[in-house]
Protein backbone atom coordinates (compact mmCIF):
# COMPACT_ATOMS: atom_id res chain seq x y z
CA UNK A 1 0.00 0.00 0.00
CA UNK A 2 2.91 2.48 1.07
CA UNK A 3 4.90 1.41 -2.25
CA UNK A 4 1.58 2.10 -3.95
CA UNK A 5 1.12 5.52 -2.20
CA UNK A 6 4.95 6.65 -2.11
CA UNK A 7 4.30 6.45 -6.63
CA UNK A 8 1.07 8.83 -6.48
CA UNK A 9 1.72 12.42 -6.93
CA UNK A 10 1.17 14.63 -3.97
CA UNK A 11 -1.94 15.87 -5.59
CA UNK A 12 -3.37 12.20 -5.86
CA UNK A 13 -2.36 11.83 -2.67
CA UNK A 14 -4.58 14.61 -1.18
CA UNK A 15 -7.54 12.65 -2.15
CA UNK A 16 -6.53 9.55 -0.23
CA UNK A 17 -6.03 11.22 2.57
CA UNK A 18 -9.32 12.96 2.86
CA UNK A 19 -10.96 10.21 2.08
CA UNK A 20 -8.93 8.02 5.41
CA UNK A 21 -9.69 11.35 7.35
CA UNK A 22 -13.15 10.64 7.22
CA UNK A 23 -13.08 7.12 8.36
CA UNK A 24 -14.09 7.69 12.40
CA UNK A 25 -12.08 4.76 13.65
CA UNK A 26 -9.08 5.99 11.32
CA UNK A 27 -9.58 9.28 12.33
CA UNK A 28 -9.29 8.66 15.61
CA UNK A 29 -6.15 6.60 15.16
CA UNK A 30 -4.29 9.12 13.20
CA UNK A 31 -4.91 11.94 16.15
CA UNK A 32 -3.68 9.08 18.91
CA UNK A 33 -0.62 8.58 16.99
CA UNK A 34 -0.14 12.68 16.66
CA UNK A 35 -1.01 12.74 20.36
CA UNK A 36 1.77 10.56 21.79
CA UNK A 37 4.28 11.89 18.93
CA UNK A 38 4.03 15.43 20.43
CA UNK A 39 3.74 14.24 23.99
CA UNK A 40 7.48 14.02 24.34
CA UNK A 41 7.66 17.32 22.48
CA UNK A 42 6.17 19.01 24.89
CA UNK A 43 8.30 19.28 27.58
CA UNK A 44 11.47 19.79 24.91
CA UNK A 45 9.50 23.50 23.74
CA UNK A 46 8.34 24.88 27.61
CA UNK A 47 10.83 23.45 29.73
CA UNK A 48 10.46 27.24 31.69
CA UNK A 49 6.37 25.88 32.54
CA UNK A 50 7.31 23.89 35.31
CA UNK A 51 9.70 26.24 37.41
CA UNK A 52 8.82 29.39 36.56
CA UNK A 53 6.56 31.98 37.02
CA UNK A 54 3.74 31.73 33.24
CA UNK A 55 2.37 35.13 32.45
CA UNK A 56 -0.76 34.02 30.35
CA UNK A 57 -1.81 37.22 31.24
CA UNK A 58 -0.62 40.47 31.61
CA UNK A 59 0.58 40.96 35.64
CA UNK A 60 -1.41 43.52 37.82
CA UNK A 61 1.58 45.42 38.60
CA UNK A 62 4.63 46.16 36.23
CA UNK A 63 7.51 43.68 37.38
CA UNK A 64 10.93 44.87 39.06
CA UNK A 65 12.85 45.48 35.61
CA UNK A 66 15.79 43.47 37.92
CA UNK A 67 13.70 40.58 38.55
CA UNK A 68 13.39 40.29 34.59
CA UNK A 69 16.63 41.12 33.98
CA UNK A 70 17.29 38.33 36.56
CA UNK A 71 15.04 35.72 34.68
CA UNK A 72 16.67 36.44 31.77
CA UNK A 73 20.29 36.17 32.91
CA UNK A 74 19.06 32.55 34.16
CA UNK A 75 17.91 31.41 30.69
CA UNK A 76 21.27 32.96 29.12
CA UNK A 77 22.90 30.94 31.57
CA UNK A 78 20.69 27.78 30.55
CA UNK A 79 20.93 28.17 27.12
CA UNK A 80 23.85 29.63 25.89
CA UNK A 81 26.40 26.91 26.58
CA UNK A 82 25.26 24.30 23.92
CA UNK A 83 25.92 26.90 21.13
CA UNK A 84 28.61 28.33 22.46
CA UNK A 85 30.67 25.54 22.56
CA UNK A 86 30.01 24.76 19.10
CA UNK A 87 27.18 22.04 19.35
CA UNK A 88 24.74 23.76 17.15
CA UNK A 89 24.64 23.74 13.31
CA UNK A 90 24.62 27.10 11.79
CA UNK A 91 22.14 29.34 13.97
CA UNK A 92 25.05 31.49 15.68
CA UNK A 93 27.72 31.93 13.29
CA UNK A 94 30.20 33.62 15.07
CA UNK A 95 29.75 33.92 19.07
CA UNK A 96 32.97 35.24 20.03
CA UNK A 97 31.86 37.04 23.06
CA UNK A 98 33.79 40.68 22.12
CA UNK A 99 31.90 40.52 18.80
CA UNK A 100 28.39 40.14 20.90
CA UNK A 101 29.36 42.29 23.14
CA UNK A 102 30.50 44.47 20.55
CA UNK A 103 27.14 44.09 18.29
CA UNK A 104 25.46 45.22 21.60
CA UNK A 105 26.87 48.06 22.57
CA UNK A 106 25.91 49.18 18.95
CA UNK A 107 22.26 48.16 18.91
CA UNK A 108 22.00 49.68 22.58
CA UNK A 109 23.16 52.76 20.93
CA UNK A 110 20.50 53.09 17.97
CA UNK A 111 17.55 50.65 20.01
CA UNK A 112 15.08 53.68 19.40
CA UNK A 113 16.03 53.90 15.08
CA UNK A 114 13.74 53.69 12.87
CA UNK A 115 15.01 53.20 9.00
CA UNK A 116 10.53 54.48 8.49
CA UNK A 117 11.49 58.07 9.51
CA UNK A 118 14.73 59.32 8.03
CA UNK A 119 14.00 62.87 8.83
CA UNK A 120 15.17 61.34 12.40
CA UNK A 121 17.52 58.79 11.78
CA UNK A 122 19.76 59.41 8.98
CA UNK A 123 22.49 57.51 10.66
CA UNK A 124 19.98 54.43 9.50
CA UNK A 125 20.01 55.81 5.66
CA UNK A 126 23.75 55.76 6.13
CA UNK A 127 23.92 52.69 7.55
CA UNK A 128 21.73 50.59 4.95
CA UNK A 129 23.04 52.39 2.06
CA UNK A 130 26.29 50.78 2.52
CA UNK A 131 25.56 47.67 3.62
CA UNK A 132 24.09 47.02 0.23
CA UNK A 133 26.94 48.97 -1.20
CA UNK A 134 29.54 46.93 0.73
CA UNK A 135 27.30 43.45 -0.08
CA UNK A 136 27.20 44.38 -3.83
CA UNK A 137 30.98 44.92 -4.42
CA UNK A 138 32.27 42.15 -2.52
CA UNK A 139 29.45 40.13 -4.81
CA UNK A 140 31.43 41.15 -8.24
CA UNK A 141 29.50 45.16 -8.74
CA UNK A 142 32.89 46.29 -9.88
CA UNK A 143 33.27 43.71 -12.60
CA UNK A 144 30.04 44.35 -14.37
CA UNK A 145 29.18 47.41 -16.22
CA UNK A 146 25.65 47.61 -14.48
CA UNK A 147 24.75 49.28 -11.49
CA UNK A 148 24.52 46.89 -8.54
CA UNK A 149 21.97 48.04 -6.20
CA UNK A 150 19.56 46.52 -3.23
CA UNK A 151 17.99 47.24 0.18
CA UNK A 152 18.24 45.43 3.47
CA UNK A 153 15.60 43.54 4.54
CA UNK A 154 15.30 41.29 7.98
CA UNK A 155 16.46 38.21 6.99
CA UNK A 156 17.14 35.42 4.07
CA UNK A 157 13.62 34.83 3.45
CA UNK A 158 12.30 38.66 3.48
CA UNK A 159 14.95 38.56 0.60
CA UNK A 160 13.95 35.52 -0.98
CA UNK A 161 10.08 36.93 -0.94
CA UNK A 162 11.10 40.37 -2.03
CA UNK A 163 13.10 39.18 -5.21
CA UNK A 164 10.10 37.12 -6.18
CA UNK A 165 7.36 39.90 -5.67
CA UNK A 166 9.82 41.59 -8.10
CA UNK A 167 9.91 39.50 -10.67
CA UNK A 168 6.28 38.82 -10.61
CA UNK A 169 5.46 42.52 -11.08
CA UNK A 170 8.01 43.19 -13.84
CA UNK A 171 6.73 40.25 -16.08
CA UNK A 172 3.38 41.16 -15.42
CA UNK A 173 4.11 45.36 -16.05
CA UNK A 174 6.55 44.64 -18.92
CA UNK A 175 5.60 41.68 -20.17
CA UNK A 176 1.74 40.86 -19.65
CA UNK A 177 2.32 37.64 -17.60
CA UNK A 178 -0.74 37.08 -15.53
CA UNK A 179 -0.17 33.20 -14.24
CA UNK A 180 3.61 33.62 -13.78
CA UNK A 181 6.16 30.57 -12.88
CA UNK A 182 9.30 30.39 -11.13
CA UNK A 183 11.69 27.59 -11.90
CA UNK A 184 13.32 26.29 -8.84
CA UNK A 185 15.74 22.96 -7.99
CA UNK A 186 14.17 21.15 -5.31
CA UNK A 187 17.18 21.53 -2.96
CA UNK A 188 16.68 25.47 -3.22
CA UNK A 189 15.81 27.00 0.03
CA UNK A 190 12.04 26.49 1.01
CA UNK A 191 11.52 30.26 1.05
CA UNK A 192 10.94 29.91 -2.91
CA UNK A 193 8.03 28.05 -2.32
CA UNK A 194 6.63 30.39 0.34
CA UNK A 195 7.42 33.14 -1.98
CA UNK A 196 5.63 31.14 -4.73
CA UNK A 197 2.21 30.68 -2.05
CA UNK A 198 2.31 34.56 -1.07
CA UNK A 199 2.03 35.71 -4.44
CA UNK A 200 0.52 33.55 -6.44
CA UNK A 201 3.58 32.27 -8.80
CA UNK A 202 3.52 28.92 -9.86
CA UNK A 203 6.19 26.99 -8.54
CA UNK A 204 7.94 24.61 -11.26
CA UNK A 205 10.83 21.83 -9.03
CA UNK A 206 13.02 20.79 -10.87
CA UNK A 207 15.45 17.88 -9.87
CA UNK A 208 18.85 17.68 -8.88
CA UNK A 209 21.67 15.21 -10.42
CA UNK A 210 23.42 12.55 -8.29
CA UNK A 211 25.82 15.71 -7.30
CA UNK A 212 22.90 17.36 -5.58
CA UNK A 213 23.50 20.09 -8.16
CA UNK A 214 20.53 21.24 -10.22
CA UNK A 215 19.52 20.11 -13.57
CA UNK A 216 20.16 22.49 -16.13
CA UNK A 217 18.87 20.08 -19.11
CA UNK A 218 15.29 19.80 -16.86
CA UNK A 219 16.10 23.99 -16.23
CA UNK A 220 15.89 24.41 -20.28
CA UNK A 221 12.97 22.06 -21.00
CA UNK A 222 10.68 24.10 -18.35
CA UNK A 223 11.20 27.66 -19.91
CA UNK A 224 8.10 29.11 -20.96
CA UNK A 225 7.12 32.46 -22.02
CA UNK A 226 5.04 32.41 -18.21
CA UNK A 227 8.54 32.11 -16.34
CA UNK A 228 9.57 34.45 -14.36
CA UNK A 229 12.68 33.58 -12.58
CA UNK A 230 15.27 31.21 -12.44
CA UNK A 231 16.93 30.31 -8.89
CA UNK A 232 19.98 28.45 -8.35
CA UNK A 233 22.05 28.13 -4.65
CA UNK A 234 25.45 29.45 -3.94
CA UNK A 235 25.44 27.13 -1.54
CA UNK A 236 22.53 24.71 -1.17
CA UNK A 237 20.96 24.50 2.50
CA UNK A 238 20.34 20.93 2.13
CA UNK A 239 24.00 19.80 1.09
CA UNK A 240 25.91 22.92 1.20
CA UNK A 241 26.48 22.64 -2.90
CA UNK A 242 27.05 25.23 -5.26
CA UNK A 243 24.49 25.01 -8.23
CA UNK A 244 25.66 25.15 -11.98
CA UNK A 245 24.94 29.14 -11.53
CA UNK A 246 26.51 29.89 -14.96
CA UNK A 247 24.87 27.50 -17.19
CA UNK A 248 21.75 28.52 -15.09
CA UNK A 249 22.03 31.72 -15.42
CA UNK A 250 22.83 31.53 -19.33
CA UNK A 251 19.72 30.04 -19.69
CA UNK A 252 17.49 33.11 -18.28
CA UNK A 253 20.00 35.88 -20.34
CA UNK A 254 19.14 34.09 -23.27
CA UNK A 255 15.58 34.08 -22.64
CA UNK A 256 15.20 37.41 -20.99
CA UNK A 257 14.15 36.20 -17.89
CA UNK A 258 15.52 36.87 -14.00
CA UNK A 259 17.95 34.77 -12.58
CA UNK A 260 18.33 34.72 -9.12
CA UNK A 261 21.29 33.32 -7.13
CA UNK A 262 20.62 32.60 -3.46
CA UNK A 263 23.69 33.15 -1.33
CA UNK A 264 21.29 33.55 1.53
CA UNK A 265 24.36 31.05 3.20
CA UNK A 266 27.60 32.00 1.02
CA UNK A 267 27.51 35.47 0.33
CA UNK A 268 29.99 36.40 3.19
CA UNK A 269 31.60 33.07 2.38
CA UNK A 270 32.57 32.55 -1.43
CA UNK A 271 34.04 35.37 -2.22
CA UNK A 272 36.62 34.64 0.63
CA UNK A 273 36.90 31.11 -0.54
CA UNK A 274 37.68 32.03 -4.02
CA UNK A 275 40.52 34.41 -3.11
CA UNK A 276 41.62 31.47 -1.05
CA UNK A 277 42.17 29.16 -3.65
CA UNK A 278 39.33 26.79 -3.12
CA UNK A 279 37.41 25.47 -6.07
CA UNK A 280 34.56 27.93 -6.21
CA UNK A 281 32.73 28.25 -9.35
CA UNK A 282 31.28 32.00 -10.97
CA UNK A 283 28.10 32.20 -8.91
CA UNK A 284 27.87 36.21 -8.69
CA UNK A 285 26.95 39.52 -10.36
CA UNK A 286 30.28 38.76 -12.39
CA UNK A 287 28.38 36.18 -14.09
CA UNK A 288 25.81 38.73 -17.12
CA UNK A 289 22.67 36.46 -16.29
CA UNK A 290 22.41 37.04 -12.44
CA UNK A 291 20.06 39.52 -11.97
CA UNK A 292 18.98 39.74 -8.30
CA UNK A 293 21.20 37.89 -5.46
CA UNK A 294 20.13 37.41 -1.50
CA UNK A 295 23.60 37.63 0.91
CA UNK A 296 22.85 37.07 4.55
CA UNK A 297 24.59 39.44 7.24
CA UNK A 298 23.07 37.63 10.09
CA UNK A 299 24.76 34.55 9.02
CA UNK A 300 28.52 34.56 7.84
CA UNK A 301 28.35 38.32 7.97
CA UNK A 302 28.46 37.95 11.49
CA UNK A 303 25.64 40.82 12.23
CA UNK A 304 23.08 40.36 15.13
CA UNK A 305 19.95 38.12 13.90
CA UNK A 306 17.34 40.42 11.60
CA UNK A 307 19.74 41.38 8.60
CA UNK A 308 19.94 40.29 4.91
CA UNK A 309 20.79 41.95 1.98
CA UNK A 310 18.83 41.71 -1.40
CA UNK A 311 20.64 43.06 -4.62
CA UNK A 312 19.66 43.52 -8.26
CA UNK A 313 21.22 44.29 -10.95
CA UNK A 314 19.87 47.84 -11.97
CA UNK A 315 17.57 50.30 -10.29
CA UNK A 316 14.67 49.53 -12.78
CA UNK A 317 14.52 46.11 -11.56
CA UNK A 318 14.67 47.15 -7.76
CA UNK A 319 11.91 49.31 -8.32
CA UNK A 320 9.35 46.45 -8.76
CA UNK A 321 10.21 45.81 -4.97
CA UNK A 322 8.97 49.14 -3.71
CA UNK A 323 5.62 49.96 -2.24
CA UNK A 324 4.27 53.79 -2.57
CA UNK A 325 1.00 55.38 -1.67
CA UNK A 326 0.49 58.54 -3.12
CA UNK A 327 -3.70 59.16 -1.63
CA UNK A 328 -3.48 57.59 1.38
CA UNK A 329 -5.31 59.97 4.47
CA UNK A 330 -2.06 59.01 6.65
CA UNK A 331 -0.14 60.69 3.88
CA UNK A 332 2.58 60.04 1.08
CA UNK A 333 4.16 56.36 2.38
CA UNK A 334 6.94 54.45 1.11
CA UNK A 335 8.35 51.36 2.03
CA UNK A 336 11.09 49.36 0.29
CA UNK A 337 10.78 46.36 2.03
CA UNK A 338 8.06 43.84 3.49
CA UNK A 339 7.56 45.35 6.69
CA UNK A 340 6.71 48.94 7.67
CA UNK A 341 8.73 50.17 10.86
CA UNK A 342 11.89 48.95 11.01
CA UNK A 343 14.75 48.10 13.59
CA UNK A 344 17.24 50.47 12.73
CA UNK A 345 19.59 49.19 15.88
CA UNK A 346 19.91 46.11 13.83
CA UNK A 347 20.92 48.09 11.05
CA UNK A 348 23.85 49.40 12.36
CA UNK A 349 24.47 46.16 14.01
CA UNK A 350 24.77 44.95 10.41
CA UNK A 351 26.77 47.77 9.46
CA UNK A 352 28.92 47.50 12.07
CA UNK A 353 29.82 43.74 12.04
CA UNK A 354 30.75 44.38 8.04
CA UNK A 355 33.01 47.54 9.13
CA UNK A 356 34.70 45.96 12.06
CA UNK A 357 35.47 42.33 10.32
CA UNK A 358 36.79 44.15 6.79
CA UNK A 359 38.22 41.89 4.31
CA UNK A 360 40.58 41.34 6.44
CA UNK A 361 38.49 39.37 8.97
CA UNK A 362 36.48 37.89 6.48
CA UNK A 363 39.35 36.43 5.15
CA UNK A 364 40.53 34.81 7.98
CA UNK A 365 37.28 33.52 9.69
CA UNK A 366 36.42 31.78 6.35
CA UNK A 367 40.24 29.85 5.96
CA UNK A 368 39.09 28.97 10.02
CA UNK A 369 35.19 27.25 8.87
CA UNK A 370 36.70 26.14 5.45
CA UNK A 371 39.57 24.40 7.35
CA UNK A 372 37.34 23.13 10.14
CA UNK A 373 34.85 22.04 7.33
CA UNK A 374 37.69 19.61 5.63
CA UNK A 375 38.75 18.12 8.75
CA UNK A 376 35.08 17.35 9.40
CA UNK A 377 34.23 16.00 6.32
CA UNK A 378 37.26 14.00 6.27
CA UNK A 379 36.44 12.47 9.36
CA UNK A 380 32.91 11.64 8.37
CA UNK A 381 34.23 10.12 5.34
CA UNK A 382 36.48 8.05 7.61
CA UNK A 383 33.32 6.23 9.29
CA UNK A 384 32.42 3.07 7.33
CA UNK A 385 28.41 3.35 7.82
CA UNK A 386 28.22 7.07 6.71
CA UNK A 387 28.14 8.81 3.02
CA UNK A 388 28.74 12.43 2.77
CA UNK A 389 26.39 13.61 -0.16
CA UNK A 390 27.63 16.19 -2.98
CA UNK A 391 30.99 17.81 -2.98
CA UNK A 392 30.84 20.29 -0.10
CA UNK A 393 32.88 22.65 1.52
CA UNK A 394 31.73 23.53 5.04
CA UNK A 395 28.18 22.43 4.89
CA UNK A 396 28.13 18.88 5.27
CA UNK A 397 25.21 16.51 4.69
CA UNK A 398 25.41 12.87 5.22
CA UNK A 399 23.42 10.00 5.34
CA UNK A 400 24.31 6.24 5.62
CA UNK A 401 23.14 3.02 3.69
CA UNK A 402 22.70 0.84 6.64
CA UNK A 403 21.84 2.82 9.61
CA UNK A 404 18.55 4.66 10.60
CA UNK A 405 20.16 8.26 9.90
CA UNK A 406 17.17 9.90 11.93
CA UNK A 407 18.56 7.95 15.02
CA UNK A 408 22.05 8.93 14.59
CA UNK A 409 20.96 12.20 14.85
CA UNK A 410 18.87 11.38 18.04
CA UNK A 411 21.58 10.12 19.68
CA UNK A 412 23.94 13.15 18.64
CA UNK A 413 21.07 15.09 20.50
CA UNK A 414 21.39 12.98 23.29
CA UNK A 415 25.32 14.28 23.01
CA UNK A 416 24.06 17.53 22.94
CA UNK A 417 24.71 18.51 19.75
CA UNK A 418 21.81 20.04 17.71
CA UNK A 419 21.95 18.94 13.78
CA UNK A 420 19.51 19.75 10.77
CA UNK A 421 17.32 16.51 9.79
CA UNK A 422 17.34 16.51 5.96
CA UNK A 423 14.74 14.42 3.54
CA UNK A 424 14.86 13.02 0.27
CA UNK A 425 17.02 11.25 0.78
CA UNK A 426 17.10 10.70 4.53
CA UNK A 427 20.48 12.73 5.83
CA UNK A 428 21.22 15.04 8.86
CA UNK A 429 23.91 17.95 8.27
CA UNK A 430 26.22 20.66 10.23
CA UNK A 431 26.98 23.97 8.44
CA UNK A 432 30.48 24.57 10.26
CA UNK A 433 30.48 28.00 12.04
CA UNK A 434 33.37 29.69 13.61
CA UNK A 435 32.06 27.55 16.52
CA UNK A 436 33.26 24.95 15.62
CA UNK A 437 36.83 26.25 14.88
CA UNK A 438 37.40 26.56 18.42
CA UNK A 439 40.49 23.82 19.77
CA UNK A 440 38.22 20.55 20.75
CA UNK A 441 35.55 21.07 18.60
CA UNK A 442 35.91 19.70 15.36
CA UNK A 443 37.86 16.31 17.17
CA UNK A 444 34.66 16.21 19.30
CA UNK A 445 32.23 16.18 16.77
CA UNK A 446 33.74 13.39 15.39
CA UNK A 447 34.14 11.40 18.37
CA UNK A 448 30.13 11.69 19.50
CA UNK A 449 29.95 10.91 15.89
CA UNK A 450 31.74 7.58 16.04
CA UNK A 451 29.83 6.98 19.34
CA UNK A 452 26.63 7.82 17.97
CA UNK A 453 26.99 5.63 14.81
CA UNK A 454 28.14 2.74 17.51
CA UNK A 455 25.11 3.23 19.23
CA UNK A 456 22.89 2.83 16.32
CA UNK A 457 24.24 0.18 15.62
CA UNK A 458 23.60 -1.76 18.52
CA UNK A 459 20.12 -0.92 19.31
CA UNK A 460 18.85 -0.51 15.43
CA UNK A 461 15.32 -0.32 16.85
CA UNK A 462 15.29 2.65 19.36
CA UNK A 463 13.63 5.86 17.98
CA UNK A 464 12.98 8.19 19.90
CA UNK A 465 12.35 12.03 20.45
CA UNK A 466 12.51 13.87 16.61
CA UNK A 467 13.26 10.69 15.19
CA UNK A 468 10.26 9.16 14.41
CA UNK A 469 9.37 12.24 13.21
CA UNK A 470 11.88 12.67 11.00
CA UNK A 471 11.45 9.05 9.90
CA UNK A 472 7.63 9.02 9.45
CA UNK A 473 8.19 12.52 7.45
CA UNK A 474 10.44 10.43 5.04
CA UNK A 475 8.90 7.27 4.31
CA UNK A 476 4.93 8.69 4.78
CA UNK A 477 3.80 8.82 0.63
CA UNK A 478 -0.05 11.31 2.55
CA UNK A 479 2.69 14.31 3.35
CA UNK A 480 -0.97 16.19 4.64
CA UNK A 481 -1.09 13.98 7.77
CA UNK A 482 3.17 14.95 8.12
CA UNK A 483 1.99 18.71 7.59
CA UNK A 484 -0.97 18.45 10.23
CA UNK A 485 1.84 17.30 12.59
CA UNK A 486 4.13 20.27 11.86
CA UNK A 487 0.84 22.68 12.31
CA UNK A 488 0.47 20.46 15.48
CA UNK A 489 4.10 21.94 16.69
CA UNK A 490 3.50 25.09 16.27
CA UNK A 491 0.47 25.38 17.76
CA UNK A 492 2.07 23.82 20.71
CA UNK A 493 4.98 26.91 20.46
CA UNK A 494 1.89 29.25 20.83
CA UNK A 495 0.33 27.31 23.63
CA UNK A 496 1.41 28.87 27.29
CA UNK A 497 1.57 25.68 29.58
CA UNK A 498 -0.40 25.88 32.37
CA UNK A 499 0.75 27.72 35.50
C1 LIG B 1 20.45 28.96 1.16
C2 LIG B 1 19.48 29.61 2.12
N1 LIG B 1 18.57 30.48 1.64
C3 LIG B 1 17.68 31.08 2.45
C4 LIG B 1 17.67 30.85 3.80
C5 LIG B 1 16.63 31.52 4.67
O1 LIG B 1 17.25 32.38 5.56
P1 LIG B 1 16.51 32.93 6.89
O2 LIG B 1 16.40 31.76 7.81
O3 LIG B 1 17.43 33.99 7.34
O4 LIG B 1 15.18 33.45 6.51
C6 LIG B 1 18.60 29.96 4.34
C7 LIG B 1 18.61 29.66 5.76
O5 LIG B 1 19.35 28.85 6.26
C8 LIG B 1 19.53 29.33 3.47
O6 LIG B 1 20.44 28.46 3.93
Amino acid sequence: MLNLLNRLPPGATRGVERLLKSIPPVRSYIEKQYDSMMADLVEELHPYGRDHKVYARLPKEGVAREEILREMEEFLAAEQDRWAKGYASGAVYSGDPAHIDFLNRVYALNSQSNPLHADLWPSAIKFESEMVAMTARMLGADQTADEIVGTVSSGGTESILLAIKTYRDRARAERGVKRPQMIVPTTAHVAFEKAAHYFGVKLVRIPVGPDYRADVEATRKAINKRTIAIVGSAPTFPHGVIDPIYELSELARERGIGFHTDACLGGFVLPWAEKLGYPVPPFDFRLPGVTSMSADTHKYGYAAKGTSVVLYRGKELRRYQYYTATDWPGGLYFSPTLAGSRPGGLSAAGWAALVSMGEEGYMEATARILAAGRFIRAGIQRIPELTVLGDPLWVIAFGSRTLNIYNVMEQMSRRGWSLNGLDRPPAVHLAVTLRHTQPGVAQRFLEDLQDAVDYVKAHPDESTGMAPVYGMASSMPLRGLVGDILIRYVDMIYSVPEG
